[in-house]
């Protein structure tokens, strides 16, 4: 679809990735509905867009999205609005050892990062089924086809989030909905706390900046593609984990490290003997396999 002729309801607008898609979508044309649970950021989001672009349509709603009533009224605003195009960008930050979280943490990060976009896609599929053209575009993670240590509830929820597009994009073939998977790798934003921060640090992990994931998505949209995935040493390590998935374990043990202690085990060269893992190690260290 191109960008001029969508109508795109965007979750989690008030964050990093969504700031910068909200001006990359609508800077391409787009009119866009933000939402995310702060009325305030919303509200101060919009009249920065309609500052810059005084005919964009932009409205914002805010909602809760791991309460149904909040997703029932969201979806039905959207729908009053003419609605042609889903982003599922918000999404919670989950990162430690898998031992260490609470059960209520697990429980509201798949909530917030699964079952959410699953939910919203659900309500509004019968109203984009029945457009000439629609899009629904979940905002996933290079996670979400390569989990790493440290990861583990964030990449059941992306790995999930990626199973859910797949089938339902194979579901809707042939059909006015194209259903598409963008997978960043980190990004700068508030999502990434100091300990990710010292982890990317330690394993030598790139990050990008906001404004190249809204460049992607306005692509995305605007391609047949069905996934994208961004940076392309993930990529290309994502591909191998996909083939091989034992091959890549033997390659993380910076990773492992680094969740133990950054700064101590993780930043110290390992020696790479001369074995088939050990080329994936080192070659993961050349070209660290990244997140998110
Ligand atoms: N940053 C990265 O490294 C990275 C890499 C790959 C993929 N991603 C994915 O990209 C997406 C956006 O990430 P980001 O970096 O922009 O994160 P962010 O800056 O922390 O923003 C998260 C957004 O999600 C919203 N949100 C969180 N919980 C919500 C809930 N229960 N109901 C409604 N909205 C909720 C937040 O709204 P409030 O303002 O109301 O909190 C905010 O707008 C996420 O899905 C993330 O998994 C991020």
């Amino acid at each position: 679809m191109r960008a001029i002729d969508a109508r795109v309801l965007l979750t989690g607008a008030s964050g990093g990735i969504g700031r910068a898609g909200a001006q990359a979508l609508t800077k391409a044309g787009a009119a866009v509905m933000l939402t995310g649970r702060s009325a305030e950021a919303l509200a101060a989001l919009a009249d920065e867009i309609r500052d810059t672009r005084p005919r964009t349509d932009v409205q914002w709603h805010d909602a809760d999205l791991t309460r149904s009533a909040d997703i029932a009224a969201l979806s039905a605003a959207a729908q009053a609005w003419n609605v042609n195009v889903l982003v599922n960008n918000a999404g919670q930050p989950s990162f430690g050892p898998f031992s260490e979280f609470e059960p209520a943490h697990v429980e509201q990060v798949l909530r917030t990062n699964l079952l959410a976009p699953i939910l919203l896609t659900h309500a509004m599929l019968p109203w984009l089924a029945r457009r000439p053209a629609a899009n629904v575009i979940q905002v996933g993670s290079v996670l979400g086809r390569l989990a790493l240590p440290g990861f583990s509830v964030y990449s059941a929820g992306k790995f999930g989030l990626r199973g859910f597009s797949e089938a339902l994009r194979r579901e809707l073939a042939g059909s006015g909905v194209r259903v598409q998977y963008l997978g960043p790798r980190s990004t700068r934003t508030r999502f990434n706390d100091a300990a990710v921060l010292a982890y990317n640090e330690a394993t030598g992990t790139a990050m990008d900046e906001p404004a190249r994931v809204a460049a992607a998505l306005v692509e995305l949209l605007e391609s047949d593609a069905a996934e994208r995935f961004l940076g392309f040493p993930e990529s290309l390590a994502a591909r191998v984990n996909g083939l091989a998935p034992t091959l890549v374990d033997g390659g993380l043990r910076r990773h492992r490290a680094a969740l133990a202690g950054p700064r101590t085990e993780a930043t110290r060269v390992d020696p790479a003997p001369a074995t088939s893992e050990s080329s994936i190690e080192s070659s993961a260290h050349r070209t660290p396999p990244s997140r998110r």
